[in-house]
């Protein structure tokens, strides 16, 4: 069987450059789109094709699709849910608009495989946990809403064009790869684990512990955690049974567990040795208390289980990167 041609939309970025090294240990042809805005050189598998371009372009998508695409990973989207209140348009233009261009230039190209980065976000705050597939959606922020809306677009283009599509509904992602591929850290993080580890590397004297007066044990918010390259790992499995099956697939990516703040801080001091300091300021708007994935449906359809998600080894492989 000829390989694979493979595109992956931000390719450079957190999970996309992680998931393009495992595409090309794997012998895959990867083509990657990626228009630097928060991707990194550094980051780029050298073994894949690298385009700079933007799939907000259209000459950018022929030239990324006159590669005989068979399958699209797309990772290039704005992911920052307190942003997207204030600046929506930003998220449609590139989250809502740019994958419709690119579901588009797939069906003039007859691709028909589809890998698709969506979010626990399109469920907002949860009616009961862990939380399944069958949970109701509702997102509470815009960015959630950007995903559901491309959800609902690939469940239509599946139906009408016959696109295969994989939605995977990411809980919290974390972690540097553990064979350390990967050497430059996100920029202006908005997320815990690479703020706690910024407070370690001494790029930050503190960090600013959001509410410790949820309805949790000891207070502070809950969160599923999941590492990069278990992410990862699912991508590939998921691509793998969408093209045998022929049929398309939405399915959580979490562990079933849950970390308060302050025992993701009191892991982090153990795993890395470094002393965290905090402040417990005001909640942040729009967090609900506990998020905690059902990963059922993931075991049963792909096999697949968390393997490197346990707090300790998360920490340890952003320590390669940051200390
Ligand atoms: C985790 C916990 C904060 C920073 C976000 C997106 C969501 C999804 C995953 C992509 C919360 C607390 C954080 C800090 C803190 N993204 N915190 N101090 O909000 O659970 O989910 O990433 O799909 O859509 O919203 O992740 O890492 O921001 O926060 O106390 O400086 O850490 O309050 O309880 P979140 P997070």
């Amino acid at each position: 069987m000829e390989k694979l041609n493979i595109l992956v939309t931000g390719g450079a970025g957190y999970i996309g450059s992680h998931v393009v090294h495992d595409l090309c240990d794997q012998n895959f042809n990867v083509i990657i789109l990626d228009n630097f805005s928060l991707g990194q050189r550094v980051n780029v598998d050298e073994r894949a094709k690298l385009i700079e371009g933007d799939i907000l372009v259209d000459d950018d998508l022929n030239t990324a699709f006159e590669n005989k695409i068979d399958v699209v990973f797309h990772f290039a989207a704005w992911k920052a849910a307190g942003e997207s209140m204030v600046d929506p348009s930003k998220y449609a233009k590139n989250n809502i608009c740019g994958t419709l261009n690119l579901l588009n230039k797939m069906v003039e190209n007859n691709t028909n495989y589809f890998i698709f980065s969506s979010s626990a976000a399109v469920y907002g705050s949860p009616q009961y946990l862990p939380i399944d597939e069958n949970h109701p959606v509702n997102p509470e922020n815009y960015y959630g809403y950007t995903k559901l809306a491309i959800e609902e677009n690939l469940n239509w283009f599946s139906k009408l064009k016959g696109i295969k599509y994989a939605a995977l509904r990411y809980f919290n992602a974390t972690g540097y790869d553990i064979k350390g591929r990967i050497k430059g850290k996100e920029r202006n993080p908005a997320n815990l684990c690479p703020i706690v580890m910024e407070a370690a590397a001494g790029i930050r004297s503190k960090i600013q512990v959001f509410g410790d007066d949820y309805s949790t044990p000891d207070g502070t918010c809950i969160r599923d955690y999941i590492h990069v390259n278990d992410l990862s790992t699912a991508h590939l499995k998921a691509m793998n049974y969408i093209m045998k099956n022929k049929e398309s697939l939405l399915v959580n990516l979490g562990t079933g567990k849950g970390q308060s703040v302050f025992e993701m801080i009191n892991t982090a001091e153990k795993a890395v040795n470094r002393k965290i300091s905090y402040d417990v300021v005001g909640r942040r708007a729009g967090d609900p208390a506990e998020l905690i994935a059902s990963s059922q449906k993931a075991l049963d359809l792909l096999n697949w289980k968390a393997e490197y998600s346990d707090i300790e080894t998360i920490f340890k492989s952003m320590a390669k990167v940051y200390l």
